[in-house]
């Protein structure tokens, strides 16, 4: 790269990956597949993929668009693209105050991952009882200098792969990452079914039921729909400055939002058939990564190796994620407030530190502290998924919808003419122009209960 030329993913493979990588995460693991099992399995899946082609894929594409066609940072591709209407540049600020909410417990809990890779390696939560497992984890989550010394290892170890830039750093990282991923992830799965009992894990989490698809749950569909795809936040818009031009952006979204639910699936196979083939309650989020996991290698033969190869997993998943939500403020600072690449780095980790205690010290100093009924780590999360992020999603779409407009979409989308996808982009455009940001605004008050206030529940 020669000096003052923009970095950038280099390959079509690169983008692939790093955009599957920034998809791909923690998400995959401690909230798809639980969430399907408990609210519905295959029903649940159905409003999950509904909200995924309604909303989540339209605001995908717009997002990778955008900043393509700025070439530009969050804050500054409105101000590029809108230069009269200074007021869109709030979409770009919004996405980093989310970007730092969602980072300030993510990076905690892949902290808790990486201190599990060693924990496995080293046996010290080899145990086939939930409840010894429970208390190993409840020994790590309420020892506050041991989380904060993790979550700073793996703000650093980010922030060192975002140092070294977009192209040697993040993108060459995710290309040696996302295949080990894969493979690893087909060994636990093949593991996981072959035992015996398998399919009562199939069908907690497959088994169609209706009845539990309440205002809430949609509301849980379409934040999981957010989460996982890292939108609404400027993570793909950031990503997509960094695509090259001749890239198909439609194909390649379409591509990642397949991949990524084929992982989610995946993850779900590896886990639940072992939990179930092995007599234990499926659990969610932290309890069952932390303790139900453990115990259910625990109980296999040669359960220590795949134990270690899961959290291992794990890591490379929140790995992916973590560097496309902190490329967002880095960008910003970067391109916008013109801090040097290291410097931008060093704040937003610096920011990051201090943010993200309050979140992962939820199980010990700052236990009680609470919102909402909420402590700060389930509160972070909340007011991301289910409220900025899709908040995010509906000026996002309004912009291009209503701002950006449909000439220029098209010409975006179709690569100034050489892709022949124009019935798509107009499909798109009827879509983030009326359709997707509606559906959120009705499914966010809904779920909010705001509508209920209003006597208007569905
Ligand atoms: N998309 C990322 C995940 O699902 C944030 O973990």
């Amino acid at each position: 790269m020669s000096a003052g030329q923009r970095d950038g993913f280099t390959s079509t493979f690169g983008v692939l990956v790093a955009t599957l990588g920034s998809a791909v995460g923690l998400g995959n693991i401690w909230k798809f597949p639980y969430l399907t099992g408990e609210n519905g399995g295959a029903g649940f899946l159905l409003v999950y993929l509904l909200a995924t082609l309604l909303v989540g894929l339209p605001v995908m594409i717009s997002e990778i668009m955008l900043g393509r066609a700025a070439r530009a940072d969050a804050v500054s591709t409105f101000a590029t693209l809108a230069p009269k209407r200074p007021a869109w540049q709030a979409i770009g600020f919004m996405g980093l105050v989310s970007a730092i909410l969602i980072l300030a417990f993510y990076t905690g809990v892949a902290g808790w991952v990486f201190a599990y890779i060693f924990k496995a390696i080293s046996g010290g939560i080899a145990t086939t009882d939930p409840k010894v497992a429970g208390a190993a984890f409840g020994a790590l989550v309420s020892n506050p200098l041991q989380v904060l010394l993790w979550q700073w290892f793996v703000l650093a170890f980010t922030g060192g792969i975002i140092i070294m830039g977009v192209s040697k750093g993040i993108e060459a990282v995710a290309k040696k990452l996302m295949p080990i991923l894969f493979l690893l992830l087909v060994l636990l799965c093949v593991r996981s079914l072959t035992l015996p009992g398998a399919m009562e894990g199939l069908k907690f989490l497959f088994a169609p039921d209706f009845s539990k698809i309440t205002s809430g749950v949609v509301l849980t569909a379409l934040g999981l729909a957010f989460f996982k795809l890292s939108i609404g936040i400027g993570t793909m818009l950031t990503y997509g400055s960094y695509f090259r031009p001749e890239q198909n952006i439609p194909a390649t979204a379409l591509r990642v939002m397949l991949a990524d639910l084929t992982v989610s699936m995946l993850a779900g196979m590896a886990i639940f058939p072992a939990v179930f083939s092995f007599g234990f309650a499926p659990a969610g989020g932290p309890s069952l990564v932390f303790m139900t996991i453990p115990a259910v290698f625990a109980s296999m033969p040669g359960g220590q190796i795949f134990m270690v190869l899961f959290f291992v997993l794990a890591a490379i998943a929140a790995t992916g994620a973590m560097l496309s939500i902190l490329e967002v403020p880095v960008a910003v600072l970067n391109e916008r407030f013109g801090l040097s690449r290291r410097n931008a780095t060093l704040l937003s980790v610096g920011v990051l530190a201090l943010a993200g205690a309050p979140a992962i010290l939820s199980e010990s100093l700052t236990a009680g502290w609470q919102l909402f009924g909420m402590n700060p780590f389930a509160l972070f999360d909340y007011l991301s998924s289910n409220v900025l992020m899709p908040l995010g999603g509906i000026l996002m779409c309004l912009f291009v919808g209503w701002v950006y407009g449909l000439p220029q979409l098209e010409a975006e989308l179709s690569n100034r003419g050489r892709l022949a996808n124009g019935w798509l982009v107009r499909i798109l455009f009827v879509l983030v122009r009326y359709v997707s940001p509606l559906l959120v605004l009705v499914v966010m008050l809904n779920g909010l209960g705001v509508l209920a206030l209003l006597g208007l529940k569905f």
